[in-house]
């Protein structure tokens, strides 16, 4: 079967959002970054949703708009860091997807994200550092389980973007779609 979505995986500051966008351009599909459609569905700030009322409605929120984009077609959709990292949620993408994980170090995610409060309270913490560490370390594995994995670091936007054009094309070849 073809490819008809790309899924963006990783963490904080791996570039999910900037790379989807630009890859949605350069293919011509529709670009959903969940986060956002959380916020445009709640009228509300992810910071707000996380300090109003907890962390929990936010994952149910989140759960939900990534359900509905994801039932798209021809769409590359950038997920928050934390919605692969639960048992069988990148096991269970619809048919025709690829996922991707964008994999970026703590140090660099961190001063990529800076000091981004209202989107990502995760880090909004006395030691953002070791919370960034810690979570990385508890994630990996969920994030491992993407179909490729392109390293972030020390490439462009535009890097990165050209390099998951290149896996498209070889998943296509292996496949046999047209
Ligand atoms: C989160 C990542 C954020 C956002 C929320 C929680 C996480 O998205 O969904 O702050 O748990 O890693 P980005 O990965 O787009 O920053």
């Amino acid at each position: 079967m073809a490819v008809e979505r790309v899924v963006l995986v990783g963490f904080m500051g791996a570039g999910k959002s900037a790379v989807g966008r630009r890859l949605a351009g350069r293919l011509g599909w529709d670009f959903y970054d969940v986060d956002t459609v959380v916020e445009e569905r709640q009228g509300r700030s992810i910071s707000e949703i996380f300090t109003q009322e907890g962390e929990a409605a936010f994952r149910a929120a989140e759960v939900e708009a990534a359900g509905d984009v994801l039932a798209r077609s021809r769409v590359v959709v950038a997920t928050g860091g934390g919605w692969p990292t639960k048992e069988g949620r990148l096991e269970s993408l619809p048919p025709g997807s690829l996922s991707v994980w964008l994999s970026v170090g703590a140090r660099e995610a961190l001063r990529r994200v800076g000091a981004d409060a209202v989107h990502r309270p995760l880090l909004d913490v006395p030691d953002p550092a070791e919370t960034a560490r810690l979570l990385l370390e508890n994630r990996y594995s969920y994030y491992a389980l993407a179909d490729a994995r392109v390293d972030t670091e020390g490439r462009s936007v535009d890097d990165v973007t050209t390099r998951i054009l290149e896996i498209l094309e070889e998943h296509e070849f292996e496949y046999g779609a047209e």
